[in-house]
């Protein structure tokens, strides 16, 4: 039974295939657009899910889509008229796009799958980010949290999941959002909203939480269950294009900072206060939910979720002895989930829980690749000279290039799933090296001084170098470095890292290349950054993948078993 989902006409715009509920396609527009967070209707990546799966529209059963747009265009509609005369502009801006384009959905599903005769279905946002939650976990039962800026009316939910039942009981309700709460903090101190928080929570790392009490008794109301009340006289995003107004800057005594300006010690505060204040939300959140379903496992789901610093938070000092986060849990990977509704709650079927190794590389490895033979062929034709080396050589010859300082792509298989690079779309280099962050950003990155590189560990070794005691196999968690002497380019000026712990069974390869670079220097971590020239998405075709070095300074790129150099 093949089963599609969709995401699309927000951010992230995305497919995927289910065969029989497991994930056998998965991809974002922007891997084939090219457009970053590209929102457009995802006709790319569902023509390449269809031929990933060797089938045509008309072999699909059925579809879903990621929410509701009718009730969404029903909260749009009341809002404009709650907020009247403001929002006009917006009005004008938003409404066309919706009546032309976006309520329309259905007939441009239909238009796209010629021959599809199943059943669509639309079921509710956040179910969907429960459902890519819950069903990428690996338990029987678990409480449910979904958090994010807003699906159709709600912007949190809670409730419980037990095989395929899930059941959604609770939820908070627009324009009181803690994802959007936060979001006007991204806003305020200079990043664009669905895109900056990553980097506002970056830049927390180097304020005190000074501005705390001000935030609390001024900007937002918190509940002892966690449940918020947003004080609409600070935020304009319910009438306007920007998130907060002058009283919200009066309230720090500052304009929103302009994003090519530098950002002070006033910026880190307020972003220290914003980050303390939405992980304090989150655990009075989570003590509730577990009060509330007494379950001992936690599913924890919607783009609030992508917070690794909130996350370690939750898992360290949280009720739940288990939680579970979705390699995407924000709206692009509800194309899994609306499709995992679609196939175990919507349908009824029966849900196997697959083996650990499994059930992650099904939640990961499920996009785009190019063989060897492509690779070679897209060398050959373009006179592009390189050295073919079998595996044990190729991973012994790029361990050492890393050693000595060389910064290298490491482009091979499956593309990931979700936001990050896990090892087969990633730029890696030497952690040891405390000058590797100011050389990485200046060949390749280019990004904020401020922000941190990852790092990537042998699995086992992960509590040695990291206060971890479980795994992070989808880079969602940033946890204290116990040892940030030996690996200071990844160690954050708080002393943390948002590590991701790679496994045997789950990438030999890339493990194997970390183990290489382990025998040599005696430390078991990588810095792994995701394979993209700024400003663009992750690389996807060898073309692509060449253009790195091509575009920036990188030194050298394995594709494949082909290694090149600059
Ligand atoms: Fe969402």
């Amino acid at each position: 039974m093949y089963t599609l989902g969709i995401s699309c006409y927000y951010h992230d715009s995305s497919a995927a295939v289910l065969k029989d509920g497991k994930v056998i396609a998965a991809v974002e527009e922007e891997r084939f657009s090219r457009k970053k967070f590209d929102d457009d209707f995802p006709k790319q990546a569902i023509n390449w899910c269809l031929k990933e799966s060797g089938i045509s529209p008309k072999n699909l059963d059925s579809v879903a889509f990621y929410d509701k747009p009718l009730l969404k265009f029903e909260r749009l509609l009341d809002n404009y008229i709650a907020v009247a005369p403001r929002g006009l502009y917006s009005f004008l801006d938003v409404i066309p796009k919706w009546i032309h384009k976006r309520l329309w959905v259905k007939d441009e599903i239909s238009k796209h799958l010629k021959d599809f005769n199943g059943e669509i279905i639309f079921p509710e946002h956040h179910m969907s980010h429960a459902a890519h939650a819950f069903f990428t976990s690996p338990f029987d039962e678990a409480a449910i949290l979904t958090v994010d800026g807003v699906g159709e009316w709600t912007t949190a939910s809670f409730g419980t999941a037990h095989d395929t039942t899930i059941k959604l009981t609770n939820d908070i309700r627009w324009p009181h959002s803690v994802g959007l709460f936060y979001s006007a903090f991204t806003y305020f101190l200079g990043f664009k909203v669905n895109e900056g928080e990553y980097k506002l929570m970056g830049l927390s790392a180097y304020g005190k939480p000074k501005y705390y009490d001000l935030i609390m008794e001024n900007l937002v109301d918190v509940k002892n269950d966690g449940s918020i009340h947003l004080n609409m006289k600070y935020f304009s995003f319910t009438y306007d294009k920007v998130m907060t107004n002058q009283k919200f800057s009066d309230l720090f005594g500052i304009l929103p900072r302009k994003e090519d300006s530098k950002a002070e010690q006033i910026h880190y505060d307020i972003a220290a206060s914003a980050q303390l204040v939405l992980e304090d939300i989150l655990l009075k959140m989570v003590n509730h939910v577990h009060k509330k379903t007494g379950m001992t496992n936690l599913c924890f789901g919607g783009g609030v979720a992508l917070n690794g610093v909130a996350n370690y938070r939750i898992l360290k000092d949280g009720p739940f002895e288990n939680i579970h986060i979705p390699p995407s849990p924000g709206d692009g990977g509800s194309a899994v989930g609306c499709a995992q509704y679609l196939y175990y709650c919507h349908d009824k079927n029966k849900r196997m829980i697959e083996d650990n190794v499994e059930r992650i590389k099904n939640n990961i490895f499920v996009g785009p690749s190019h063989s060897n033979d492509e690779i070679k062929s897209f060398l050959d034709i373009n006179k592009i000279d390189y050295k073919l080396l079998e595996t044990n050589s190729l991973l012994q010859t790029t361990a050492k290039l890393i050693v000595e300082g060389n910064v290298v792509g490491w482009y091979q298989g499956k593309m990931e799933w979700g936001p990050r690079a896990l090892g087969n779309r990633s730029i890696i280099a030497d952690p040891r090296n405390a000058k590797m962050k100011d050389i990485l950003n200046e060949k390749i990155k280019h990004r904020e001084s401020f922000r941190p590189f990852a790092p990537c560990i042998l699995e086992e070794c992960a509590s040695e170098y990291f206060d971890v005691d479980v795994s992070s196999p989808y880079m969602l968690l940033v946890a204290p470095v116990k040892k940030p002497e030996k690996i200071p380019a990844v160690t954050h000026v708080d002393g943390t890292a948002r590590l991701q712990t790679v496994s045997k069974d789950i990438n030999l390869l890339f493990y194997n290349l970390i183990t290489e670079f382990y025998k040599i220097t005696g430390v078991p971590v990588l810095i792994n950054t995701s394979m993209n020239v700024r400003g663009e998405p992750i690389v996807d075709t060898p073309e692509q993948a060449y253009n790195m070095i091509v575009k920036t300074d990188m030194d050298y790129i394995v594709m494949g078993d082909y290694i090149i150099k600059k």
